[in-house]
């Protein structure tokens, strides 16, 4: 893409820019506001404008809405904002299916999709999943489906309008899409994971998790900081690969 931007911003002299989605508390929050105390330029995706983290900025958005995140893209790109890092971290646990599937599967799909044009020439992009999301604990027409080689991100549009399963089901989608992302982004060098962050105290996880906020930030964290020669289109907690999908 840009050589001289790329040298700029290898000796510091410019800082990187991530969009966390789901920024405005829990796992993502940590994430932001860690990217932020590094030197990262952050863009916190977050439904409140007073959410965001400090030390970062604000971008409205909500990721159960199609036309909230296209209006995110269109800013974005009439910015021409270059992206280092997207981390679809936004998430629910409960409700109908229909709006666990909106913004856990169909909201980093269409978000991703959206600003493909504006990831940089080795970016990384982060599905932060769950393991409850493990293929082997889905029914067997879903593991079917998912597990095609030939499965698309159209035919993960329609699945995701399907709603077929809960909160487990949809991060089992959400972990075959990074699969299907990574082959199309491999060849400009952007690496595609899906990172769970493990059972961590947050609004969604309970005060009975086992572990920190911080802990699960730094699981998602490593997607962001791989290097050049890392892995893409995999299932990974705290590093370590979590299901064999390729
Ligand atoms: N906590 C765990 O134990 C655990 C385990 C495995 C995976 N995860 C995954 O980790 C991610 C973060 O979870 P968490 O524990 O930090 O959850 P959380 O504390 O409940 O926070 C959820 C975040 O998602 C945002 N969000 C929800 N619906 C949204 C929408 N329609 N549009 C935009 N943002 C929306 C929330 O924003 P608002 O403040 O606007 O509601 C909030 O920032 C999720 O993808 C979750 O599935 C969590």
């Amino acid at each position: 893409m840009d050589t001289a931007l790329d040298a700029a911003i290898a000796k510091g002299k410019t800082a990187r820019t991530a969009l966390i989605t789901g920024a405005s508390r829990g796992i993502g929050r940590e994430v932001a506001r860690a990217l932020a105390s590094e030197g990262w330029h952050v863009l916190s995706g977050v439904r409140d404008a007073n959410s965001a983290p400090p030390g970062t900025q604000a971008e409205v958005v909500d990721m159960g809405d199609p036309e909230s995140m296209e209006a995110l893209a269109k800013r974005l790109r009439t910015r021409n904002q270059r992206l280092d890092a997207l981390v679809n971290n936004a998430g629910v646990y409960q409700g109908p299916a229909g709006q666990i599937w909106a913004v856990n599967v169909l909201g980093p799909l269409l978000l991703t999709r959206a600003l493909e044009p504006l990831l940089a020439r080795n970016a990384r992009v982060v599905m932060v999943t769950s393991g409850l999301g493990e293929l082997s604990a889905q029914p067997a027409s879903l593991v079917k489906r998912l597990s095609n080689p030939e499965l698309s991100l159209a035919e993960l549009e329609r699945l995701a309008k399907e709603a077929p399963g809960g909160y487990g089901a949809s991060k089992a989608a959400l972990n075959a899409m990074a699969r299907v992302l990574a082959r199309e982004l491999r060849p400009r060098g952007i690496l595609v994971n899906a990172i769970s962050p493990g059972w961590v105290r947050t609004d969604m996880g309970g005060q009975s998790a086992p572990r920190s906020v911080e802990q699960g930030a730094a699981s998602v964290l490593w997607g962001v900081r791989l290097p050049p020669d890392g892995p893409t289109g995999g299932v990974f907690e705290d590093g370590k690969p979590m299901e064999r999908i390729e």
